[in-house]
C-alpha cells in the first residue's frame, strides 16, 4: 500500500520531498523533525525548492498590464484638486503598480513608471537622489526641468534625463497643466540598498545657469564637442532629446525599411552608449496594419503610446492601446505589435543592466494564438 503520510504542516518552507511507499513512518517523522529544526536555525534545504528557484526559463512575477490614458489623466486631475502643493503634492506622481508585484509601487521588478501632473504655475522643489530618472512628455508645454542649473524646456514627445545625484526641479511657467511619464530605476537601486536622497539646500528651487545648455552643446548633430569633462561619467551629458529630431529619424528609417517597425535608441552622444547605465530608452514607429515578428527578450519594458492606436499581443493576450496608454512587457514574455494607423511608442527597459551582467537573450517565434483579451484598467 502506498504511503500517503505527509510532512507536518507546521514546517514553514516547501516540503516537497518524495517519499516512496516503503518509507517507514518513523523516517517520515524524523524528516519532519529535520525540517522543523532547520527552520528554527534559519536554514532551508535546496532539494525541496530547486525547481522553483532554477526554472527552465524566466518566470517573471510582473504581469503584462496596461493603464489607460483616460484613467491616468482623470486620477491625476482628481489628485490635483485634492492634493495641493501644500498637502504634499509637490511631486504629484501616480505610480503604476503592477498587480503581480504584491502591492509594491513598481511597474516591473526593475522599473518604476509613473504619471506626473504639474498644474499651471506650479513648481516641484529641487532634490536629488541616487536613482536615475527619465521624463517623456505626454501633454502640454511650458514646464522647465532644471538639472544642475540647466533649465531644460519640456515639450510634447521630448525625452528629458535627470541622471543620478543631479539636483532637479520642475517649474510650470504656463497656465496649463503638464503631464509627463516618469521612468526610474528605483526598484533596482532599492534592491541594491543604494538609495540616497536629499533636498536642494536652502531654497525650493536651484539657481539657473541658462536655458537648454546641454542641448546647445551636445544636441541635434552628429558631432562630438571637445569640451572639458564631456567624456566623463556613465550618464549622457545631453539632457534633452527632442521629438522633432526623433520623429524625423523614425520617418526616414521607416521609409527605407522593409520591416513593419523601426526603433531608435537614445544614446550618450559622447560615448555612443545608452543614455543611462540602468535604463535604456527607445522610440519606435510601427507601420499601419503590418504586425511585428513575435519576440521574447530577457529584461522588462514599459511602453508609452505617444501617437496612434493598435494592439499588442503579450503571451497570447491582446492589449488594445491608444494615445497616452502605458503597458508593461515582462521579461521573456512573447510580444508582437499591430498598429491600426502609423504609431509611435516610447519605451524604457532594464536592458543595460541585463546586458552588463551577461544575461541578455532574445528569441523569435511564430504568430501567437490569441487566447484572451485584456480587460483590466476599466474606468472606475
Ligand atoms: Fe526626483
Amino acid at each position: 500500500m502506498a504511503n500517503h503520510r505527509e510532512i507536518p504542516a507546521q514546517v514553514r518552507f516547501p516540503t516537497a520531498t518524495e517519499l516512496d511507499a516503503e518509507v517507514p513512518g518513523q523516517v517520515i517523522t524524523e524528516i519532519a523533525d529535520l525540517y522543523t529544526d532547520l527552520d528554527a536555525l534559519n536554514l532551508q534545504p535546496l532539494w525541496t525548492q530547486n525547481a522553483r528557484l532554477l526554472s527552465k526559463v524566466p518566470r517573471p512575477s510582473a504581469l503584462p498590464w496596461l493603464w489607460r490614458h483616460g484613467d491616468l489623466r482623470r486620477m491625476a486631475e482628481r489628485s490635483k484638486d485634492l492634493i495641493t502643493i501644500s498637502r504634499g503634492g509637490d511631486r504629484r506622481v501616480l505610480a503604476l503598480a503592477n498587480p503581480g508585484l504584491g502591492g509594491k509601487p513598481f511597474a516591473t521588478p526593475t522599473l518604476w513608471a509613473a504619471i506626473q501632473y504639474l498644474g499651471g504655475g506650479e513648481s516641484a522643489p529641487g532634490h536629488r537622489h541616487s536613482p536615475a530618472a527619465i521624463r517623456f512628455v505626454l501633454e502640454g508645454s511650458g514646464t522647465i526641468t532644471t538639472v544642475d542649473g540647466d533649465a531644460c524646456e519640456m515639450r510634447s514627445g521630448d525625452l528629458i534625463l535627470t541622471p543620478p545625484w543631479q539636483f532637479h526641479d520642475h517649474a510650470n511657467e504656463s497656465g496649463s497643466p503638464m503631464i509627463w511619464f516618469d521612468g526610474l530605476d528605483l526598484p533596482i537601486v532599492s534592491h541594491l540598498d543604494a538609495i540616497f536622497f536629499e533636498l536642494f539646500p536652502g531654497a525650493d528651487m536651484q539657481p539657473v545657469r541658462g536655458r537648454n545648455i546641454s542641448e546647445g552643446i551636445y544636441g541635434g548633430r552628429a558631432t562630438v564637442p571637445r569640451v572639458e569633462g564631456s567624456a566623463t561619467g556613465p550618464s549622457s551629458p545631453l539632457l534633452v532629446y527632442r521629438y522633432e529630431d526623433t520623429g524625423k529619424s523614425l520617418a526616414a528609417l521607416l521609409a527605407h525599411s522593409a520591416g513593419p517597425m523601426v526603433s531608435l535608441e537614445y544614446i550618450n552622444p559622447v560615448t555612443g552608449a545608452g543614455v543611462l547605465p540602468t535604463i535604456g530608452c527607445y522610440a519606435h514607429r510601427i507601420a499601419a496594419r503590418r504586425p511585428t515578428v513575435p519576440r521574447r527578450e530577457v529584461g522588462s519594458s514599459v511602453f508609452v503610446v505617444y501617437r496612434g492606436s493598435g494592439k499588442s499581443i503579450i503571451d497570447g493576450v491582446e492589449f488594445a492601446w491608444g494615445e497616452g496608454d502605458v503597458f508593461v512587457v515582462p521579461s521573456w514574455a512573447c510580444v508582437e505589435h499591430h498598429a491600426n494607423v502609423e504609431s509611435d511608442l516610447f519605451s524604457i527597459t532594464d536592458q543595460p543592466v541585463i546586458k552588463a551582467l551577461g544575461l541578455y537573450r532574445e528569441d523569435f517565434e511564430a504568430a501567437q494564438k490569441v487566447v484572451g483579451v485584456f480587460e483590466g484598467g476599466n474606468d472606475v
